[in-house]
C-alpha cells in the first residue's frame, strides 16, 4: 500500500494531508461527515445537523441507565466454563456465518444511532459530535471485521477463550470493536467492560445477541478491574487476552499471564501516550491552532490519541501562542447533551482529583499560558489549560484531561523527534510543516504508530487509518487495520504429507 494517501479535498486545507504511516489506500465507500472527514462504512445520519436534532433530542429525555449486577468469583468461572463449552460449535460456524451476525448488528446499530448517542452522553459525558462519531466508529469496526474475516476464510480459526477488557473513554466503539474481533475469528469470548461504563456495554452485548452471537460464545462480566478482570486474566481458560487501557494495568495483566502454569498467553494491548505536534517555523499557524485544539480538548482530553505536547520552534511560537489563548477563551465548556458544548467534564472524581492535582502543581512550577473560561458550571469540570514547560522531558506520564504543555525550540526538529522518542511512548504524533521532505523524514524518524500532517491527531478511521501504539503505548496489531485479526487466531494448521 501507498504509505503517502493525499486526501486534501476530504480535509479541507491545501496543505492538508494524512500520512499515517501505515495509513490504507481509501476505500471506494466513501463518505464524508459532518468535519468533513472521510470514513470508511457507517452512513448514519448526522444527529447534530441542525434538520436531523430531532432523534437525538428524544433520546436524551427518554433514555435512562439502568444498575447492573457486578460478576461474583462464582460467575467468572461459571461464565468462563459456559464459554469454554461453547468454543467449539461457534469456531465451527462458518465465517460467512459469523460475518453476516457482525452485518446485522451493525445495521441495527446504525439504525439506533440516536438511542446509543443518548447513552454516550449520560453514561460517559460524551458531547454530540462525539457521540456519533463514536457510534460510527463502533458500525465501522463490525462492518470491517466481517469483511476481513471473510477474505480470508481458512485463517478465522479460534484460539479459545478470548478475555476482552476495555476502557471508560471509548465505551462503545472499543469495547465493540475488540469483542466482535474476537468473535469473527472464531473465538468466544468473556467481555469485561469498564467500571464506569457497564450499561452501554450491556446495551451492546444484548444487540450482538440479538443478532444471533450465541450466548455461549459471548458473556459480559461486570465489575472492578482488580478482581473480575484480574480473575478473568488469571482462569485456567484463558486463551489470550485483548486489553486497551493505561501502560500500568497492561503491564500488571502481562506479567499475571507470565506467571501462568501454560503461559505464554497472547495479550494484545493498546495502552496510553504522551502525544506531541511539532511545528516549525513554515506551519500555518491558524492551521496549527485548529488541530491543536481539536486534539488537545475534544474529549476534555480523554482520548487515548489526544495532544499532550505542543513543540513550537521559536521564532512563531510568540504568535501561536497569542492564537492559542484566544482559541481556549473561546471553548463553550458545559453540559454534554447541550449542542453548544465543546468540553464536558471528566469522567469521574478520581479522574477530577489527579487532573486537578497535575494542573495546581503546574500553576505553580510552570508558566500559565491561557485557561479556558466555564459557560455551564457543573461537577467534574476541568477547564482547558495550556502551560508553557522548558523542556520536553518534564512531562512525566500521561495526564488524560483537557491539559496542554507547551515547549519552545530553536533550531533542530530531528532533535525534538529524537526527545520525544526519548519518551518511551508511541502512540500519535502530528508534524506541522510546509516543507514536504522535512515531514516524510521526520515521519520516517518518529517511532509512533500514528503519524499526521498538518492536520489534527485524533480520530482515525476505520479501515483508512490503522490505529495503535509502540513501546509503552501498545503490542499491536493495529485496530482497525488488515492486520488485526490474524492475532486474535490460533496458528493455521499445515497438512503436511507424511
Ligand atoms: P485502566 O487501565 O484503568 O482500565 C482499563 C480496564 O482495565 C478497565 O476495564 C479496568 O476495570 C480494567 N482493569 C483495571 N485493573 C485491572 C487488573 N489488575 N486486571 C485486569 N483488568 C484490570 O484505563 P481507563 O482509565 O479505563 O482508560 C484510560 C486509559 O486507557 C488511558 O491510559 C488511555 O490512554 C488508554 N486508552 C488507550 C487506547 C489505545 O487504543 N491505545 C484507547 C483508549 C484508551
Ligand atoms: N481511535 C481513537 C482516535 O484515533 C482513539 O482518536
Amino acid at each position: 500500500a501507498d504509505p503517502s494517501v493525499q486526501v486534501p479535498e476530504l480535509l479541507g486545507s491545501p496543505l492538508a494531508e494524512v500520512r499515517d504511516t501505515s495509513a490504507l489506500p481509501l476505500p471506494p465507500a466513501l463518505y464524508l461527515d459532518s468535519e468533513g472527514r472521510g470514513r470508511a462504512n457507517s452512513t448514519g445520519a448526522d444527529l447534530t445537523a441542525p434538520a436531523q436534532r430531532a432523534p437525538l433530542q428524544a433520546a436524551l429525555e427518554t433514555c435512562a441507565l439502568h444498575a447492573v449486577p457486578e460478576a461474583t468469583a462464582a460467575d467468572v468461572d461459571a461464565a468462563m466454563n459456559r464459554l469454554h463449552a461453547g468454543f467449539s460449535a461457534w469456531n465451527a460456524t462458518p465465517v460467512a456465518q459469523r460475518a453476516a451476525i457482525l452485518r446485522r448488528a451493525a445495521d441495527d446499530l446504525d439504525a439506533r444511532l440516536a438511542e446509543f448517542c443518548a447513552l454516550l452522553v449520560k453514561e460517559a459525558f460524551k458531547t454530540q459530535a462525539d457521540c456519533v462519531a463514536e457510534v460510527r466508529e463502533a458500525v465501522d469496526f463490525l462492518r470491517y471485521y466481517a469483511d476481513q474475516a471473510e477474505a480470508e476464510p481458512a485463517l478465522m480459526q479460534g484460539r479459545g477463550v478470548f478475555v476482552c477488557i476495555s476502557p471508560w473513554n471509548f465505551p462503545l466503539a472499543i469495547f465493540a470493536g475488540q469483542v466482535v474481533a474476537a468473535l469473527v475469528a472464531g473465538n468466544s469470548v468473556a467481555a469485561k467492560p469498564a467500571e464506569q461504563t457497564p450499561y452501554i456495554a450491556l446495551k451492546m452485548v444484548e444487540l450482538l445477541h440479538a443478532a444471533g452471537v450465541p450466548a455461549d460464545a459471548l458473556a459480559l462480566l461486570h465489575g472492578p478491574g482488580e478482581t473480575v478482570g484480574a480473575g478473568l486474566v488469571a482462569h485456567a481458560h484463558t486463551a489470550g487476552v485483548c486489553f486497551t487501557g493505561s501502560t500500568a494495568v497492561a503491564q500488571i495483566i502481562n506479567k499475571a499471564l507470565a506467571k501462568k502454569p501454560n503461559s505464554p498467553i497472547p495479550l494484545i494491548a493498546e495502552t496510553g501516550g504522551l502525544n506531541a505536534m511539532v511545528v516549525d517555523s513554515t506551519a500555518l499557524p491558524e492551521q496549527v491552532i485548529d488541530a491543536v485544539v481539536q486534539s488537545a480538548f475534544r474529549s476534555a482530553g480523554q482520548r487515548c490519541s489526544a495532544l499532550r505536547l505542543l513543540c513550537v520552534q521559536s521564532s512563531i511560537a510568540d504568535g501561536v501562542i497569542e492564537m492559542l489563548k484566544g482559541a481556549l477563551s473561546q471553548l463553550h465548556v458545559g453540559q454534554p447533551a447541550h449542542l453548544a458544548t465543546d468540553v464536558g467534564p471528566v469522567i469521574d472524581d478520581e479522574a477530577h482529583a489527579n487532573i486537578s492535582k497535575h494542573v495546581e502543581r503546574l500553576k505553580r512550577e510552570a508558566k500559565l499560558l491561557a485557561e479556558a473560561p466555564v459557560a455551564e458550571p457543573m461537577p467534574r469540570q476541568i477547564r482547558p489549560v495550556a502551560f508553557e514547560l522548558p523542556r520536553i522531558a518534564h512531562l512525566g506520564e500521561e495526564i488524560f484531561g483537557p491539559v496542554l504543555h507547551v515547549v519552545r525550540f530553536e533550531d533542530s526538529v530531528d532533535d525534538v523527534i529524537q526527545e520525544i522518542n526519548a519518551l518511551g511512548y508511541g502512540l500519535t504524533l502530528g508534524i506541522q510543516t510546509r516543507i514536504d521532505s522535512r515531514a516524510q523524514r521526520l515521519a520516517d524518524e518518529a517511532r509512533i504508530g500514528n503519524v499526521y500532517v498538518n492536520r489534527n491527531i485524533i480520530g482515525a478511521v476505520v479501515g483508512v487509518q490503522p490505529f495503535g501504539g509502540e513501546g509503552l503505548s501498545g503490542t499491536g496489531p493495529k485496530a482497525g487495520g488488515p492486520d488485526y485479526l490474524r492475532r486474535f487466531c490460533a496458528e493455521p494448521q499445515i497438512d503436511a504429507p507424511l
